[in-house]
């Protein structure tokens, strides 16, 4: 890995906060907020086929799954990538093998994940996406 793709300093997974703890304190912790809203079908397309979102499903499990949650469903301390705003499709690839993100703890890809198969990774969230939402619409 070259120094360029690495995270800054140690790296940071997620919108932490520090607690501190005092023996005899007394302060209530803030009320929880829960930050994940509904999820919608996603608007962007992009061309894929039903196998590149099998292989796309393979790549996410192996590179991205640790920190983004099995299913691509987050546990809330990084990003849902079933959540995304129009204009992060577009970053994706940037985001992912470009490293702009990098100084907020999401690692470049550019040596392990070519651009086709970021495309794939990216078809399948898209797919994810889709069968989210559907399946609350079934819900209702
Ligand atoms: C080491 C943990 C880690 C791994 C592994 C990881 N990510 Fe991330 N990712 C993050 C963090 C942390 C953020 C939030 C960055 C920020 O706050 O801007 C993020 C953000 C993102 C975003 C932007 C989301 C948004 O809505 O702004 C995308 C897209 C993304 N990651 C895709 C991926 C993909 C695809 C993979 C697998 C190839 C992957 N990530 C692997 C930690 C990780």
């Amino acid at each position: 890995m070259t120094l360029a793709h690495r995270p800054i300093g140690r790296g940071k997974v997620g919108f932490g906060r520090l607690l501190v703890f005092a023996i005899g304190g007394s302060a209530t912790l803030p009320r929880y907020e829960r930050r994940i809203g509904p999820i919608i079908a996603p608007q962007f397309r992009i061309p894929s086929s039903p196998a590149d979102v099998d292989e796309g499903a393979a790549l996410y499990a192996t590179y991205c799954q640790r920190c983004h949650g099995v299913d691509a469903v987050s546990g809330g301390s990084v990003p849902d990538l079933r959540h995304r705003e129009e204009a992060t499709h577009h970053a994706f690839d940037a985001i992912v093998r470009g490293g702009e993100r990098r100084t907020s703890g999401m690692p470049s890809f550019a040596d392990n994940l070519t651009t086709d198969q970021v495309r794939c990774i990216h078809a399948y969230l898209l797919d994810r996406t889709r069968q989210t939402a559907e399946r609350r619409r079934d819900t209702r």
